[in-house]
């Protein structure tokens, strides 16, 4: 019997992924998308099957993590075996400033599913993943961190998703519900979406070195992260359905790596060394070095002697505007409980993922420039 499961948040990094990866493995698959003014499916366009396709295993369902109507609604149609609870308002300084809101779709949110489930007598066949996540240690009370150490959550995001985290164990122990918690660490890839701070780097060293950009301004650079690739992290979260109980996982590398770490790495996919200078709001990132040879092979040959007039070019600045209220200054995961039980190994590490990202991002400038030199036809609206 092929297994039906159901995404929320699937046009998001991590739906478009794990929706991916279920289709290979047979599954039917359901989405909730949000309805906006554009297209916003682009993440999952290349998975899209006409409506009228007689054997066709993705649909969308329009909805919203407030609406608690619309959420039972779309789950008694579906009547999914597994539910992924991937739909967040997930940028933890934008929470800062719609904290009602991210309190309503991630902590409310995940009630309104466990709660439909429970309603509609499914707990007995339907098992739900929670997308829990490292924000939730916070200010950290234990190096590296695991499944047992105590949460302090640092932003409106991670209030939120501490709700989400207590209800779902909660609904587990009350009901005996299969609902698991992941709490992955920060998880990256070329879907990543262009604020957060990995792609943000990533597009930015494509642009310097294809002279569309002069600078890159951050925040905090000595923020610490445990970064793994999304690919990688889409695999824990079906095995975590397909334990016998429910449970809670830490998904993480083990590794931690500076913002400007990433910086560097990042300039040296592309063949660029970058040294930084100075200290607090006034450090810099400044060009000292250009190795050819991966220049040309990432870049292009075209684009070498134009990169050539970077060397001394401060290139990264800091602007306070991107530092948070209260900042989580350090995370690093213990993965030993995922890779025990659900016999969880990553693929990448951050070398690999930050080529991944870089050779993406470089790919996609090259398109946009193309685009904006008027490689399209330009729309007139009133002729
Ligand atoms: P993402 O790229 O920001 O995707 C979030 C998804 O949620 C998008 O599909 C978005 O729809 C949807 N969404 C937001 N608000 C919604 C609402 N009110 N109703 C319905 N859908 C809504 O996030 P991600 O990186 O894939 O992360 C997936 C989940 O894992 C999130 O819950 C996140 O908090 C959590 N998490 C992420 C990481 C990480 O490092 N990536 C780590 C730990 C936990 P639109 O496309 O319409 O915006
Ligand atoms: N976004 C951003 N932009 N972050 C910056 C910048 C900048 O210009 N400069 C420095 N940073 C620092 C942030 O202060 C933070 O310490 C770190 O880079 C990572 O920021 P993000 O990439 O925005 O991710 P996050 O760690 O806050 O949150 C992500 O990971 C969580 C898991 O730990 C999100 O995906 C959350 O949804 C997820 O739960």
């Amino acid at each position: 019997m092929k297994k039906v499961a159901l995404i929320t948040g699937i046009t998001g990094q991590d739906g478009a992924y794990l929706a991916e990866y279920l289709l290979k493995l047979g599954y039917e698959v359901h989405g909730i998308k949000r309805r906006a003014s554009l297209f916003n499916t682009d993440r999952i366009d290349h998975l899209y099957q006409d409506p009228h396709d007689e054997n066709r295993r993705l649909f969308l369902h329009y909805g919203d993590m407030t609406d608690s109507m619309n959420l039972t609604r779309i789950i008694q149609e579906v009547q999914p075996d597994e539910i992924y609870n991937l739909a967040a308002m997930s940028h933890v300084k934008v929470s800062f400033d719609t904290p009602e809101y991210t309190a309503n779709a991630d902590g409310i949110g995940t009630l309104r599913i466990l709660e439909a489930v429970r309603l509609l007598g499914l707990t007995e066949k339907t098992r739900i993943y929670q997308a829990s996540t490292s924000e939730l240690y916070g200010l950290v009370q234990e190096v590296p961190q695991r499944e047992s150490t105590p949460f302090y959550p640092r932003s409106p995001y991670a209030v939120a998703k501490l709700y989400g985290y207590w209800i779902t164990v909660n609904y587990r122990e009350a009901y005996g519900m299969h609902a698991s918690n992941g709490i992955l660490f920060n998880h990256e890839s070329p879907l990543r979406g262009e604020t957060f701070v990995t792609r943000k780097i990533t597009r930015a060293v494509a642009k310097i070195a294809l002279g569309q950009q002069d600078k890159l301004f951050l925040g905090n650079l000595s923020a610490k992260r445990d970064w793994g690739h999304a690919k990688d992290y889409v695999r824990a979260m079906h095995a975590i359905l397909q334990q016998p109980e429910g449970s809670d996982y830490v998904i993480a590398t083990g590794i931690t790596t500076t913002v400007r770490d990433f910086v560097k790495l990042s300039f040296k996919n592309v063949g660029i060394t970058v040294d930084f200078k100075n200290e607090g709001v006034d450090e810099v990132g400044v060009i000292s070095g250009i190795d050819e040879v991966m220049f040309i092979a990432r870049v292009g040959a075209e684009y070498l002697e134009a990169s050539k007039a970077l060397i001394g070019q401060e290139v990264v600045r800091v602007d306070p505007a991107y530092f948070r209220p209260t900042e989580v200054e350090l995370l690093i995961g213990d993965p030993t409980k995922s890779k025990t039980v659900l016999g969880w190994e990553p693929e990448y590490d951050l070398e690999g993922l930050c080529e991944d990202m870089i050779i993406s991002d470089v790919k996609l400038m090259k398109k946009d420039a193309f685009l904006k030199e008027g490689g399209y036809k330009t729309l007139n609206y009133f002729e």
